[in-house]
């Protein structure tokens, strides 16, 4: 693996309002690995890498991606760097075909040969919703929903892919659908960083995972070393 550093947080503070929600929150994402969040309900991971897509800013600290200081950026500028987001819960726009919720992915793009050239491109890497093309997205199954979340995600071919939750609510066939793509994703060189419920499984396939708890950082390990840490074990992976 490629030591460069992509994503380089460095001691956030978020808060909502009055309400603190991280405290001096430290993360890296390296190029090419997958890097998971964990931790307890309301610890703070969606909010953690809300902050890295400009929706929820960081009060201090800094953020960085390669050699951008990201830390006050605006959310709609943060696509442009090579940063891909894929939110919690799906979201498509049921009523356009997937070609057109693809599209909406490369709004970027003015060039209508390059935007037809990326849309052959992840076509080409979910052959299932080239199949579907022109059906309306509120017509896929839930994982094909979440397939083109990610295809929609990858139209600006990102470096840096993150997903909040992409296998929550999914039939345990389209969740072992997403975590191939995971995989997939990575070996095409990209890096992920993942807010994951099903901790065991994302600690599985990441390089490495931090746990969060009450807003801090608790733990940061490999994937490997956090899946057999009696205290991670006993407190997040049910024993
Ligand atoms: N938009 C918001 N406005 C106010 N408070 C918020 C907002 N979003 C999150 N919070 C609060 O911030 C805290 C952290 O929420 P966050 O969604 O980051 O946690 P999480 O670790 O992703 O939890 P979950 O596992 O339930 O998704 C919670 O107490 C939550 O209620
Ligand atoms: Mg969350």
């Amino acid at each position: 693996m490629s030591s460069l550093l992509l994503l380089d947080i460095q001691a956030i503070d978020v808060a909502y309002g009055q309400l603190q929600v991280l405290f001096g929150v430290d993360l890296h994402v390296y190029r090419g690995e997958i890097v998971a969040i964990i931790g307890p309900n309301g610890a703070g991971k969606s909010t953690l890498i809300k902050s890295v897509v400009g929706l929820s800013p960081a009060q201090a600290g800094k953020i960085r991606f390669l050699n951008h200081d990201i830390t006050q950026l605006a959310a709609h500028k943060v696509p442009a760097l090579g940063i891909g987001y894929v939110p919690q819960g799906r979201i498509v726009f049921a009523n356009m075909t997937v070609e057109d919720n693809l599209e909406l992915g490369a709004f970027l793009i003015q060039n209508r040969a390059a935007k037809l050239a990326s849309v052959a491109r992840v076509f080409d890497q979910f052959p299932r919703l080239a199949e579907r093309r022109q059906q309306l997205a509120g017509k896929l199954s839930g994982g094909e929903q979440q397939m083109l979340a990610i295809g929609r995600a990858l139209m600006l071919d990102p470096q840096l892919l993150i997903l909040d939750e992409p296998s929550l609510g999914l039939a345990p066939k389209y969740v072992d659908m997403i975590f191939d793509i995971l995989l997939q994703l990575r070996q095409q060189g990209r890096a992920l960083l993942m807010v994951e419920q099903n901790a065991a499984r994302a600690l599985t396939i990441a390089d490495r995972g931090y746990v969060l708890e009450l807003g801090h950082n608790r733990f940061h390990d490999t994937g490997a070393a956090l899946l057999t840490n009696p205290q991670v074990r006993k407190m997040y992976l049910g024993g």
